[in-house]
């Protein structure tokens, strides 16, 4: 009982301490950083706990500009208040912007291999954005630098991506791409795209793509996201593999712009040094930033005179290189992991023997549809209750449905967006009940600790109930 009247009492004054950063001048923020921790570390001082938070076991402080100063209502209220939000910008977008939900989608199927139409939305509703230049990073990646082509202008936050929907041979298919570019203002956005073998979106656009043309892209989407102040002081550890660079370099060269006191070492693997993308960025990166960025190229395929590290990031070659480059967590080190599913599995596991708390580990997997398990959930009709804006939604979700397909066929406006488990619109958090995903997909292991599935590649085992969380 006195735990967890501390530890609400604890989320509070997170919570205080975020609201008065937004509505004080920005000078007193560090001075309210300051606040909040030494009223942290009398709490956990005063609970038992350790009084340092740089134990491995103790959860690292939230950074403050990431706290929801609505977390100081009561959590009924708050979700009220975070679905008001939703509605009023669904409004702004809806009638103001000229946005409108997002569409039906075709997607190739996985195991079964069969189309599955996304029912019950506008056919069309991704935004037109022109093509102003064209950049080949390397021979298998191009940089499409975009522009809004309607009267919305084209904001991200870092590490978030764009869905691009083409039609390739009469077929309508999606896929999200990373916006590589400096989230800052002036900065020409673009998105990078790397060719997969039998890719058709990614070839595609590698062959074909010139300026002058038009895509049609939703989003921008995604929580693989900093929210860059600049009173920060931080040390990020950012590990990437092949094209995983895209949103690490978006977050890494705006964190480093925005925050002068902030640090960055990057670990990045790649097959062959001409398969870097961004090679020459990243060097002239190093001579603008000096000691507050570190750069470190792990090549699977070196040049003969290469100096550096070698060899595929295992866990073993990633613990090598921690210890090389003298990175010891400190217990608030943040890290960002984005690449290949081995290497993200890699990256995970020797974090975790580390210590590293999940909550300190931002990860994001980009998946196709076409690597997917075929994880068909139960063999009958499953009843699956979504508990939505206080009302609860009963459903009978067939075999072989997705959550995400049932809801939106009984007319349920569910939040989704890339309908393919890469980009995390469509979390929700399972209450009861068991569901069963398509693997890979996006979720992280600290979101999949939290209860949360993906309902686009969801289907219910069990009955079931699912809460729509957040926006
Ligand atoms: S809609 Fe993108 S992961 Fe489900």
């Amino acid at each position: 009982m006195e735990g967890s009247h501390r530890r609400r009492r604890a989320g509070r004054f997170d919570a205080a301490a975020s609201l008065a950063a937004h509505v004080l001048p920005n000078t007193l923020t560090p001075w309210i950083e300051q606040a909040r921790l030494d009223a942290q570390m009398i709490i956990d001082r005063t609970s038992g706990k350790s009084p340092t938070p740089l134990l491995n076991d103790m959860k690292a402080p939230a950074p403050l500009s990431e706290v929801d100063p609505l977390n100081l209502l009561p959590r009924g209220i708050a979700e009220k208040v975070r679905a008001a939000q939703r509605d009023v910008r669904l409004l702004r977008d809806r009638l103001i912007l000229g946005k409108n939900p997002p569409p039906l989608i075709e997607r190739p199927g996985s195991a079964a291999g069969a189309v599955v139409s996304l029912p019950g939305k506008t056919p069309s509703m991704a935004r037109p954005v022109k093509v102003v230049n064209v950049v080949h990073e390397t021979n298998d990646a191009v940089s499409i630098y975009l522009t809004e082509a309607d009267a919305s202008p084209l904001e991200f936050r870092p590490g978030q991506f764009l869905s691009v929907d083409v039609t390739i041979d009469g077929e309508r298919l999606r896929r999200a791409y990373s916006l590589a570019s400096a989230c800052l203002p002036d900065v020409p956005v673009h998105i990078t795209v790397k060719r997969i073998e039998g890719g058709r979106v990614s070839n595609h656009l590698n062959d074909t793509i010139q300026e002058g043309d038009e895509l049609a892209v939703l989003g921008p989407s995604g929580n693989f996201t900093v929210e860059p102040r600049a009173v920060n002081e931080r040390h990020l550890v950012m590990i990437a593999g092949g094209s995983g660079i895209t949103p690490i370099m978006s977050i890494l060269e705006t964190v480093l712009r925005v925050e002068g006191g902030s640090r960055v070492a990057l670990i990045y693997g790649n097959r062959g040094w001409d398969d870097v993308i961004f090679r020459d960025r990243l060097a002239a990166l190093c001579d603008e930033f000096g000691e507050r960025l570190l750069v470190d190229h792990v090549l699977e395929h070196p040049p003969e005179d290469w100096s550096s590290s070698k060899g595929l990031l295992s866990g073993d070659v990633l613990a090598a290189r921690l210890e090389a480059l003298s990175i010891q967590d400190d217990g608030l080190m943040r890290y960002f992991v984005c690449g290949p599913t081995p290497m993200m599995e890699a990256a995970d596991e020797l974090l975790q023997q580390l210590g590293v708390d999940a909550s300190r580990i931002a990860e994001e997997r980009f998946t196709r549809p076409e690597d997917r398990s075929g994880e068909m959930g139960s063999d009958k009709t499953e009843l699956v209750v979504i508990s939505k804006a206080g009302h609860d939604h009963g459903i009978q979700v067939e075999p072989g449905q997705t959550i995400l397909e049932a809801a939106l066929a009984a007319g349920i406006d569910m939040p989704f967006s890339c309908a393919m488990g890469g980009c995390g619109a469509c979390r929700v958090r399972r209450a009861e009940g068991e569901v069963q995903m398509e693997e890979p997909n996006c979720l992280s292991r600290a979101e999949r600790e939290q209860g949360y599935v993906l309902t686009c590649v969801g289907r219910p085992l069990t009955q079931s109930k699912i809460e729509v969380v957040g926006a």
